[in-house]
């Protein structure tokens, strides 16, 4: 297989991608979950989400429910099935709690829905219209890769909370936000020598640019590997990494997500914040765990990356990586697996000016998921 040079110089906007959809944003992430009242508590109460939205029984829903919260520009969407047989219990029965919307915000939903099936994509949802006293919100939908899709939300003549169907979801229960702002990236794992494939299908139907590529020399340690191509759209808000496994001497972080989840999925998200010592510090507290690395990481870390506006101390006490590219550096920390299968975790990145995404962290960082790995007897 070819394997592209590696680039951290990144354009500030990607002016290969031709933004015919375009996009404005990340809408919404929807997880099809075994129990959405309880996930809802969990976001809220370790995460600092807030309630947004319900709709369910009393809304006049029969089969699920599902639950909106919010914090800051990141919104969730937990739901669940309420009978037996349907594709919602088939999705979490092959899967477990997963994603299954990454839903994007569009000018026209109609529009985007024709753009992209002109290019191949596979129909989800046709075009329809949702209608409510507060307006009009227009949806339609293609498949990505695995049981993954790609939902349009045309919002434009909407002036309620979320979209019609829902209600607004408003409990005395409202923990306080630990700081996270935007999603960062969305990161898909793809089975054997399907990267291509996927990256391939962001630059067709979607218009994306590919941004930057790892291969295995990049991210391997002495057990296992995989590869990663970042695509992005024109406005670059939108930042779909792919990662595939490659071989190694041992079971890779990628194979287990692939064996657990029954396919390709979403790996991860990475939420940015402002102050990360400050949300790693809150969410610690409040019961998320992460991947610790060794003391020894922080012990020549500010060689590799000179001088940054932290001090190193809680930086090193909290577990928190520093990578530096051409513009900047960054600052990052993943979580375990955040549901019962070892698939999904949650990053969390703050910017200072570069715009890569830790690839100087991969090493060290593969090395704590192994130990992870090990303990499960999956390595
Ligand atoms: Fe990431």
């Amino acid at each position: 297989m070819a394997r592209d040079k590696t680039s951290l110089k990144l354009p500030k906007e990607n002016t290969e991608a031709a933004d015919f959809l375009p996009l404005l944003g990340t809408d919404y992430v929807e997880l099809y979950v075994g129990n959405a009242k309880q996930a809802a508590h969990y976001y809220m109460s370790a995460w600092g989400f807030q309630p947004l939205a319900y709709a369910g029984l009393e809304t006049g829903l029969k089969d699920k429910v599902s639950y909106v919260v919010q914090q800051d520009k990141i919104r969730l969407v937990l739901t669940s099935p309420l009978k037996s047989g349907g594709d919602i219990n088939k999705h979490i029965d092959a899967h477990g709690d997963g994603v299954k919307v990454i839903a994007l915000w569009v000018d026209d939903a109609r529009d985007s829905y024709v753009e992209t099936m002109k290019r191949g994509a596979e129909s989800y949802m046709e075009p329809r219209a949702l209608k409510d006293d507060n307006g009009e919100v227009v949806l339609s939908g293609i498949h990505t890769y695995g049981e993954t899709v790609h939902v349009f939300v045309e919002r434009k003549k909407y002036s309620g909370v979320f979209m019609p169907g829902f209600k607004e979801w408003n409990p005395f229960y409202k923990p306080s936000d630990v700081g996270l702002k935007y999603i960062d990236h969305m990161v898909g794992n793809v089975g054997w020598n399907e990267m291509d494939k996927w990256c391939q299908f962001y630059a067709k139907v979607m218009g994306f640019a590919q941004l930057v590529s790892f291969d295995d020399k990049d991210i391997s340690t002495e057990y296992t590997a995989l590869m990663s191509k970042v695509m992005s759209n024109g406005n670059g808000r939108i930042k779909f990494p792919i990662n595939e496994p490659a071989d190694g001497r041992k079971k890779s972080q990628i194979e287990e997500y692939i064996e657990f989840y029954n396919g390709a999925g979403v790996q991860h998200m990475a939420l940015a914040t402002d102050n990360i010592i400050e949300t790693v510090t809150a969410l610690k507290n409040r019961g998320v765990e992460f991947l610790s690395v060794p003391a020894s990481y922080y012990e020549n870390v500010l060689d590799r990356v000179g001088s940054i506006d932290e001090d190193l101390l809680p930086l090193s006490d909290l577990g928190i990586l520093i990578d530096r590219d051409d513009e900047g550096y960054l600052l990052q920390i993943f979580t375990k697996p955040i549901l019962d299968r070892p698939t999904m975790f949650i990053e969390i990145i703050q910017r200072k000016g570069a715009k890569s995404f830790g690839k100087g962290n991969f090493k060290a960082l593969f090395e704590a998921i192994e130990r992870e790995q090990a303990s499960r007897g999956t390595l």
